[in-house]
């Protein structure tokens, strides 16, 4: 059985990271979405709630699984038994990171491979960070993010 693991921050979830998702998903007998859950790094929505706008985005699938995760990545792999994980690039500013982090896990934990996916070049310009930024300053952020993501981001921002 061939189980991937796609890992991210999702603070929150795009419809980037849900092509990616979808896509991910079709080519593994089992997706784990994987919210890192690092209280060092500042986040908008808690581990939990992220996993949970996640959770309503991809209801419909039946072989995804969403979960936090804490400490390595490798280690997480290993306790799901994962051979991949997916990554999704955007562009080539992207890569030098990922490379950095490919390699870095597989120096760690050489069972496990990264396969990168090419953002769809509809969502290549869309990022968390720039959602919440559109949010912040109450623009219209329907064409990023579920209806449910921008409720979320309404209430975040105190504007239930
Ligand atoms: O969505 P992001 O923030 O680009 O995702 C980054 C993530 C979660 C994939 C990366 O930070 C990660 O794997 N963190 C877990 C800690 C770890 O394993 N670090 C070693 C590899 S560099």
């Amino acid at each position: 059985m061939k189980i991937s693991i796609y890992p991210g921050s999702f603070d929150p979830i795009t419809y980037g990271h849900i092509d990616i998702i979808e896509r991910a998903s079709k080519i593994s007998d089992k997706l784990v979405v994987a919210v890192l859950n690092n209280p060092e790094k500042k986040s908008l929505f808690t581990a939990d709630e992220r996993c949970e706008m996640i959770k309503d985005a991809i209801k419909q699938y039946e072989n995804i699984e969403v979960e936090s995760f804490d400490g390595l990545l490798v280690d997480y792999a290993k306790k799901k038994n994962a051979s991949i994980i997916i990554r999704g690039l955007r562009a080539v500013t992207d890569f030098e990171y990922e490379l950095q982090l490919a390699q870095t896990n597989r120096q760690i934990y050489d069972k496990v491979d990264t396969v990168f996916l090419l953002t769809n070049i509809q969502y290549s310009y869309l990022s968390s960070s720039i959602v919440k930024q559109v949010a912040k300053e109450n623009g219209d952020i329907s064409k990023f993010v579920t209806q449910f993501v921008a409720k979320k981001l309404l209430e975040k921002n105190g504007n239930n």
